[in-house]
């Protein structure tokens, strides 16, 4: 792939994937958010104008479904979100000259601008369309909430809208086997209203885009060109109320799918920025002379290479000049799993107290400009850190630094040594180019290359022995001398991956300034170096042990869990859908549930503490593979928990969870049986600790939330 950049370029404007104002920042995140952030450092060390953008992507079914679940308004929710992501994400440096909020006045005018512009244009049309709704919970069905068979590739449970699997675009109705998401029904589909954006109407104008532009991934640039040939379906940019967005002009029965205003953020949180810094966004987005770069994951690339540049067009921007496409992060070689416990979010990772700066080396270690995934290993992880960062670079600087403390009084003097002063200026230029084509893992070696230079001159020439030697005492500073401005070249080029190292190192050189890449000579101003210090320190036992407890070091612990007892059992959340009296017990209840896909019947002993109506449409927790039993001559196929104190009894409830979810505890995978026995599930004694619903000491979850339930320490759960 051609260079992304050259040392001429300027006005760069560089965007990273909005993430959803709803769940917190994860490993995934950091990876690109951090990895850019690199990129973009790096830019500001050479002087250019560039900007780093960013927002919190506030709209969409999930986002609404979740306020209302936790009982605050959508705001509230988004607010609290954005707190959160900007706490996490300026903990591992991530320096956005904005970080904005796709819900905002900015964004709202420049969706309806764009949408304008397409009216005239005539990309714009309305027709009925049959679209699903579940007449239970009598409301049109938002992509988000079907859940069904991608009819492209037949991979189950896919989204009404997108395929995780293949990656294929579709409408909902196409979905096969298709099933509410809220309560499992079928749902039947109904006609109404919808704006589509004619795609097909722009198919040239996207190919000119995509062939001409060499900085796009050709397999991606492929895999767009397969579907313009194709046919591009007209894109369906509303959905019918209730929906969290931007209502459609002149149409309060329609809102814009969050799609379409999304990607528009990038330019509102641009404007954003240029109104507070009194300059204009056209300079950026509509305008030849910059340069804009939009960084996503694989998984949004038909937005980014389809949708978004149509979008565009229509509104009269300047196109993308480059997207860089990354994969995915894996942990320990598999993908990311709640269930497995290896689902790390930004927060957790920094409770392991480990230097978030040596996440960022380690990315950057990882990462090119391909489309490969990432694997976080841990082992990998501690030992890239131990003997690159800290056994090469860190040990060499300081090692270096109080050598001149001691035996120079911290004096550097004039030196020549012209060869091996060549070679580390090549290097070092070298890593600046690595930098602007953001092959961060280009930049790291060589980086490492420049310290093994210094490390074997400083070794081969041992001055803690000339100095023993009057005679060659002047020859040891020179040698000392020049190493030292190994590091001084180190630390600059360092910066954009550890920006924190790099400035105390910056301290110790005796630079008040803060360095950037005009300054990679071998000359320090003051020629008298800062006290040398020890700023970082190998990964050791407390490292070890964080794996340990959180189960995430390779292999034995997984093994033993997998064979724990409470891996055979199934649960599984459930909606009550219908409650009625059993016709041969006073005291028990025939139930249907609803399992997501599937509807059972249970016979319950509630009768005493629930009405019928307080049990209806609670997400309940049942044992999904327990043996099936007749009661009183009804048939039970599985037992719902309640927890009983000998007094009272409460149902557990898993109320933001989908019906059919998994309910597990963090570190045990579940490897059900097929038919459980009561007696084995009782065996394992759940009970209740501080309000959840805890097996031994762990919480039963679900990959939402943590199972609790208000009843007094040591109830039994049954
Ligand atoms: O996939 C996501 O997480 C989206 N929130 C990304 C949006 S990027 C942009 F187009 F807005
Ligand atoms: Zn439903």
């Amino acid at each position: 792939m051609a260079k992304l950049l050259s040392r001429q370029d300027n006005h760069i404007l560089v965007t990273a994937a909005l993430p959803y104002a709803n769940g917190s920042i994860h490993i995934g995140h950091l990876l690109e958010y951090i990895s850019t952030d690199i990129f973009v450092r790096a830019l500001r060390l050479l002087n250019k104008d560039v900007l780093y953008i960013c927002a919190d992507d506030t709209h969409g079914t999930p986002i609404q479904v979740n306020a209302m679940k936790q009982g605050v308004s959508p705001r509230e929710l988004i607010l609290k979100s954005h707190k959160e992501h900007y706490r996490d994400l300026t903990a591992f440096e991530v320096s956005f000259d904005n970080f904005y909020l796709t819900d905002s006045p900015e964004n709202q005018e420049l969706v309806y601008y764009i949408y304008n512009e397409a009216l005239k244009k005539g990309l714009i049309y309305k027709k009925e369309v049959e679209q699903l709704y579940c007449e239970y919970d009598k409301m049109f069905l938002p992509d988000r909430l079907v859940r069904g068979t991608c009819p492209v590739c037949g991979a189950e449970s896919q989204y009404g809208d997108v395929c995780e699997k293949c990656g294929a675009v579709y409408n909902a109705t196409d979905l096969i086997n298709p099933k509410c998401a809220i309560c499992g029904a079928k749902p039947v589909i109904k006609k109404s209203n919808n704006y589509f954006f004619k795609l097909s109407a722009l198919s040239n104008e996207l190919k000119d885009w995509l062939l001409s532009n060499p900085q796009l991934p050709k397999e991606i640039v492929n895999s767009m060109m397969t579907w313009i040939n194709k046919g591009l379906k007209d894109w369906a940019i509303s959905r019918p109320k209730p929906y969290f967005g931007f209502p459609i002009p002149n149409d309060p029965n329609n809102f814009f799918y969050v799609w379409f205003d999304a990607p528009i953020g990038y330019i509102a949180s641009t404007k954003n920025y240029c109104d507070k810094h009194g300059r204009n966004f056209e300079d950026y987005w509509k305008s030849d002379r910059a340069k804009i770069i939009h960084v996503i994951g694989k998984d949004i690339t038909y937005f980014h290479f389809l949708f978004w540049p149509a979008l565009l067009i229509s509104g009269g921007f300047s196109l993308p000049y480059a997207e860089v496409v990354h994969g995915f992060v894996n942990i320990n070689g598999e993908k990311m799993s709640k269930s497995r416990g290896t689902f790390i979010t930004a927060s957790r990772f920094l409770s392991s107290k480990v230097d978030p700066e040596f996440l960022r080396f380690y990315f950057a270690v990882n990462l090119s400009r391909k489309l490969s995934d990432i694997n976080l290993d841990f082992e990998d992880f501690k030992e890239k850190i131990n003997s690159n960062l800290i056994g090469n670079i860190a040990n060499f600087s300081y090692r270096v630094l109080s050598f001149t403390n001691k035996n120079f009084n911290s004096e550097i003097t004039d030196f020549e040594f012209k060869n091996m002063q060549e070679e580390v200026l090549k290097l070092a230029d070298e890593v600046v180019d690595a930098y602007l084509d953001f092959n961060l893992s280009l930049a790291v070696k060589k980086i490492l290359e420049i310290s093994d230079i210094g490390n074997k001159f400083f070794q081969d020439n041992a001055p803690w022995k000339m100095i023993k030697d009057r005679s060659r005492f002047e020859e040891a500073h020179r040698v000392v001398s020049f190493t030292v401005g190994i590091v001084k070249i180190l630390s600059i080029l360092l910066k954009p991956i550890l920006p924190n190292y790099s400035r105390q190192l910056e301290v110790q050189l005796g630079c008040s300034d803060e360095l950037n890449f005009s300054d990679i000579n071998f000359n320090l101003p003051n020629k008298r170096i800062g006290k040398a210090k020890i700023v970082i320190r190998k990964l050791d036992k407390e490292f070890d042990e964080f794996l340990e407890k959180n189960h995430l070091n390779k292999g034995n612990n997984r093994e033993v869990e997998k064979m724990d007892n409470f891996s055979k059992v199934d649960l599984r959340v459930a909606v009550v859908k219908e409650v009625s009296d059993h016709p041969n017990a006073d005291k028990l209840y025939v139930l249907k549930i609803g399992l997501g896909d599937e509807e059972r019947q249970l016979v319950a002993g509630l009768k005493k503490y629930y009405k019928p109506e307080e049990l209806i449409g609670k997400h309940i927790i049942i044992v999904a593979n327990l043996k099936h039993a007749k009661l009183r001559g009804v048939e039970s196929q599985g037992m719902l928990l309640a927890a009983d104190n000998g007094e009272a009894v409460k149902v557990l409830e898993a109320p933001n969870s989908r019906p059919g979810s998994s309910v597990f505890v963090e570190g045990i995978e579940k490897t059900p049986v097929k038919e459980l026995n009561l007696d084995e599930f009782l065996a394992l004694g759940l009970k209740t600790i501080s309000k959840q619903a805890v097996y031994l000491d762990k919480p039963l979850r679900t990959d939402e939330e943590i199972i609790r339930v208000d009843m007094p320490d040591g109830s039994k759960i049954r």
